[in-house]
């Protein structure tokens, strides 16, 4: 760990002996609401916080931050180096139907690797952290809400690198402060600004207010600056907010830029405190504008008898507010506006979590598996709901009637001992439970009567007998498997047929699996010479291409792992003669002039632009030393990217491995990626045409094609996005980004259990659950891409409503429903042929199928396209011959034409094999 943290810089000196920092600050300021041995600590403001040890008492992720500027000292923040797609929450206790502020504090994260997250509340999310736009500055977001249940989660979702925290703070709002949501508890509001209007001081925070509301002053607000020694007494507003305001003799004029793009709700509070006591009721009134829209008018602040006022007012907006307070032309009136203090507040709708039922069933499922695998890498990712905004990593949800149901547990080969974990037989629409392969000991629990399961699957565990008869009653039970488990009685098939079951009858169709922990720490150590010889054999065998293994041959699986990280295969020896080029780190500096313009990041490290003497123009991929990506995966993409050569594919130029620096260089691609051009920055500046998106698709297909029959092998891309589909000077589609490059499991292989790897939002829903790969896994991810090319959306944006968030979701039903109008990019009405649209939008239908045999092959998907490609090439044609005749309805000739619609069962065998429309899902084996 010290090693790591000594090549990050400078910046990180070591770990903290105890994180500080993260605290959890909940009923009143004085006590933290932790137990006496917890280490607490009190700030200038007299706050007290203690250490968050309690929620994740792993040390191991807090840092200690020193930097060299004023108040450096103790600043902790707490890394969570979680897998991807990947969430952590806080779980927080509240008391239902009270109203609490939250507070999340993210400075410092710019010491850290980039890194990109979303935070939640509950599910609701409601701010996106960026640890490069954090630079130095605070970042804080704040949300109220109003508890609906006895906790309420504080999440943070991982898009890129490591989410991070310093500092949590969850304060309950007094009934005092209970306008800000009215007693509605379907909406969070976050705050924009807090401002004390007339200040130039310090923030106004606890324990001049009890709630720890923080109050800013505003750096370049216009106006004449007001104090006032007044001694009113609210408790809406402390009162050193209401000792100055900012006043005009004319209009006063609060301006907020920067707001998000889409149109919101916002909330915004006015405080007047009328500071002048010569000044008469009716002396003083103006009108108020919000975006230059009368919002109220002649408003005086003494018009209430008091010389104290509020005004709360719901607009929608965005960008940008504009408040404008305007004095009243009228003889009587002599002063110009005035105002104390005020808040923007952004309203979000509170999104729904999954089924309470389900929740709770699967926080017991969690607590149970929880006793006897506390090690366990699967249970270190649960945390929150269990189904959104992404489902844990195992589980598969559906909606069903508006809300998220459990309805597959798949946990093969995790490594889980312990009982089956009894609490899942209650889980209402639970239908299939995969949890073959690990070490569960005791009995199969018995499912209620009412429970749709339909598969079960428990093979290679140490279950003991009887099988409970309930079992065999369940109306929907059509799979059961449970060989390879020593203690179970083999079925006799005449008794099973007769409930028309899928099943093997307890019979053990690999070597037995292993009886116990102990036996598997023989068999461990029994396969480390083992391996030494396996391996002699294994590189005989492969070099002959003869080798082949069982299907859930335990000890086969073991040493096969390790044979297709180690071993190359002839494939690669031969093919490594195409040589590539070895930089020198000085080579390399001389290029990128001592990497000076970044063009990106990803999961490898960061990319330079250069330009090597010989004048060629380069991307230079270097390996950030905080990479959660290994010497592995730099491996992997040599070996694979100096053997693999297409016209699709980005070529590797060369390499530099001095210095332990990793160093890749590429050609580089003067238009950037698809993704860029999609919805980029770049996108603004020139639309990608129609056939110009079809002819990349196709691009980007053939080089995949390439990949998935690579030298009679498949090459599983495991990666496949839009941005890693790059341009060329002439718009070619290049595919780029091998780093998650495997070879493909070879067939006869038992699950191959890879860590799940990939981008969200473009995760084959099959891999992630089952976390078996397959080439349909980058079909998948390829259909995802093809919708993007349709619709010019990304692929998962969290802050469109919530229907929309995945593109996905969002589309397939207006696909079905054969209204691809509504998901076509407005930037492409009118400039297509509908034909070929529809073959596409058919295509990217078949890849996203949920179960993978169903999706094409990439080689039909190239069919498919040039289908496509030739009909709007035609198209294009065509009309560019009624045009020469001065044609002035241009695109109406051709799209009166019906589209292709979805064949009957019939005509989809001949019309094409993708388009078929499967109803039910195949029988697992
Ligand atoms: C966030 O934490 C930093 C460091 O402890 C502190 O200086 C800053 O005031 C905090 N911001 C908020 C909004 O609490
Ligand atoms: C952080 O501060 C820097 C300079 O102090 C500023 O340029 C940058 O915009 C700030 N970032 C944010 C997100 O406020
Ligand atoms: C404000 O009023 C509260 C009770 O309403 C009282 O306890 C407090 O002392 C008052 N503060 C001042 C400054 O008058
Ligand atoms: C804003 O509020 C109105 C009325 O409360 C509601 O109909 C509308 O959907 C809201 N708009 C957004 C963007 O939340
Ligand atoms: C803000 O609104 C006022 C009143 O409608 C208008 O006169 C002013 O030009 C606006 N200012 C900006 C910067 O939009
Ligand atoms: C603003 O909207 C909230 C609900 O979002 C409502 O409770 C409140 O009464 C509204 N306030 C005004 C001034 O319309
Ligand atoms: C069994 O499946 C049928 C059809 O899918 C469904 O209607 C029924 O509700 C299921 N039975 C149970 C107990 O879930």
């Amino acid at each position: 760990m010290m090693e790591r943290l000594g090549t990050w810089g400078l910046r990180l000196v070591n770990l903290a002996a105890f994180c500080f920092l993260i605290l959890v600050q909940s009923s009143s300021a004085q006590n933290g609401e932790f137990c006496e041995q917890q280490i607490s600590t009190t700030d200038t403001n007299g706050i007290v916080w203690t250490t968050d040890d309690l929620y994740f008492p792993d040390r191991q992720t807090c840092h200690e931050i020193s930097r060299p500027v004023e108040n450096s000292e103790g600043n902790s923040i707490r890394t969570f180096d979680i897998g991807d797609p990947g969430k952590v929450c806080y779980s927080l206790t509240t008391k239902l139907d009270q109203d609490y502020l939250v507070r999340g504090n993210f400075s410092y994260g710019d010491s850290l690797a980039p890194s990109l997250f979303d935070i939640f509340i509950g599910v609701t999310p409601i701010a996106q952290v960026s640890s490069a736009s954090s630079s130095g500055n605070e970042s804080a977001v704040e949300g109220i809400f109003r508890a609906r249940n006895d906790h309420v989660d504080f999440c943070l979702l991982k898009t890129e690198g490591d989410p991070y925290i310093s500092q949590l703070e969850l304060r309950p709002l007094d009934s005092d402060s209970d306008y800000y949501l009215n007693g509605d508890s379907g909406i969070v509001l976050k705050l924009i600004k807090r401002v004390n209007l007339g200040s130039t001081g310090e923030d106004i925070r606890y324990p001049d207010d009890p709630s720890d509301r923080i109050w800013k002053s505003e750096a370049g607000a216009i106006g004449e600056i007001i104090h006032g020694t007044t001694n009113f007494n609210t408790t809406r507003v402390p009162i050193k907010v209401l000792q100055t305001a900012m006043a005009s003799s004319d209009r006063l004029v609060l301006l907020s830029s920067g707001l998000e793009t889409q149109q919101y709700n916002y909330t915004i509070f006015l405080y007047f405190l009328e500071l002048n006591n010569s000044i008469r009721p009716g002396e003083r009134v103006f009108d108020i504008y919000v975006n230059s829209e009368k919002t109220r008018d002649g408003f005086d602040i003494q018009g209430k008898g008091s010389t104290y006022r509020e005004v709360a007012l719901n607009v929608t907006a965005r960008g940008s507010l504009n408040l404008t307070l305007v004095k009243v032309s009228n003889e009587s009136v002599v002063f110009g506006p005035i105002c104390n203090a005020y808040e923007i507040l952004q309203v979000y709708s509170w999104s729904q979590e999954s089924a309470q039922g389900d929740v709770d069933v699967m926080m017991n499922v969690k607590t149970e598996l929880w006793r006897s695998n506390s090690e366990s890498k699967v249970l270190s990712t649960w945390w929150g709901d269990p189904c959104l905004p992404i489902p844990w990593q195992g589980l598969v949800c559906d909606n069903i009637s508006g809300s998220s149901v459990v309805t597959k547990i798949h946990l093969s080969w995790k490594h889980l001992s312990g009982l089956i974990p009894p609490s899942i037989t209650t889980l209402v629409h639970l239908n299939e439970v995969n949890l073959s392969y690990n070490l569960f000991t005791g009995q199969i629990p018995s499912f209620l009567a009412s429970s749709s399961l339909r598969s079960l699957d428990v093979r290679g565990n140490d279950l003991t007998a009887p099988i409970p008869e309930s079992l065999f009653s369940l109306p929907n039970l059509t799979t059961l498997y449970f060989g390879c488990n020593p203690h179970l009685i083999k079925a006799s098939p005449a008794s099973l047929n007769d409930l028309k079951l899928t099943t093997d009858y307890g019979i053990c169709t690999g070597v037995e699996s292993s009886k116990s922990k102990r036996e598997l720490v023989i068999v461990a150590a029994a396969i480390g010479s083992v391996l030494i010889i396996a391996l002699g054999i294994l590189i005989f065998c492969l070099y002959r291409r003869k080798f082949s293994f069982k299907r859930y041959d335990m000890k086969g699986y073991i040493i096969k792992k390790n044979a297709v990280s180690s071993i190359p295969s002839k494939e690669d020896l031969v093919l490594k003669s195409i040589c590539i080029q070895t930089f020198t780190l000085q080579c390399i500096e001389a290029a990128t002039q001592k990497y000076k313009t970044l063009i990106g990041e990803g999961g490898f490290g960061s990319v330079f632009r250069g330009t090597l003497y010989d004048g060629q123009e380069v991307a230079v991929k270097v390996r950030s030393a905080t990479s959660t990506q290994g010497t592995r995966e730099f491996e992997n993409e040599l070996n694979l990217l100096s053997a693999i050569r297409h016209e699709n594919l980005v070529p590797l130029l060369g390499f530099c491995c001095e210095n332990d620096q990793q160093i890749l260089v590429y050609p580089f691609m003067s238009n950037g990626s698809l993704q860029d051009r999609l919805y980029g920055e770049a996108s603004k500046r020139k639309i990608l045409d129609w056939p110009t998106r079809l002819s990349i698709a196709l691009g980007a297909a053939r080089g995949l094609t390439h990949l998935h029959t690579f030298a009679g092998r498949c090459v599983i891309h495991r990666d496949v996005k839009s941005s890693n589909i790059l341009l060329d000077q002439s718009m070619n589609a290049k595919v780029a980004d091998f780093g998650f490059s495997k070879y493909a499991p070879q067939e006869g292989d038992s699950c191959a259990s890879l860590e799940v790897r990939g981008t969200a939002g473009y995760l084959d829903p099959e891999y992630y659950s089952t976390q078996h790969l397959s080439a349909k896994s980058d079909v998948f991810s390829f259909g995802v891409v093809l919708l993007e090319i349709v619709s010019g959306r990304e692929p998962l944006n969290i802050h469109r409503p919530r229907n929309e968030w995945s593109l996905v979701e969002w589309a397939k039903p207006y696909i079905r429903e054969q209204k691809i109008e509504e998901i076509v990019d407005p930037n492409l009405k009118g400039m297509y042929h509908a034909e070929a649209m529809w073959r596409v939008v058919e295509v990217a239908l078949a890849c996203i199928e949920n179960y993978s045999d169903y999706r094409p092959s990439m080689a039909n998907i190239v069919r498919e396209l040039e289908d496509a490609l030739i009909i709007e090439n035609n198209a294009s044609e065509y009309m560019k011959s009624i045009d020469s005749f001065g044609g002035s309805n241009r695109f109406s000739i051709i799209i009166e034409k019906k589209a292709v619609l979805f064949p009957t069962q019939e005509q989809a065998a001949e019309v094409s094999p993708l388009s078929s429309q499967p109803l039910a899902p195949p029988e697992p084996r």
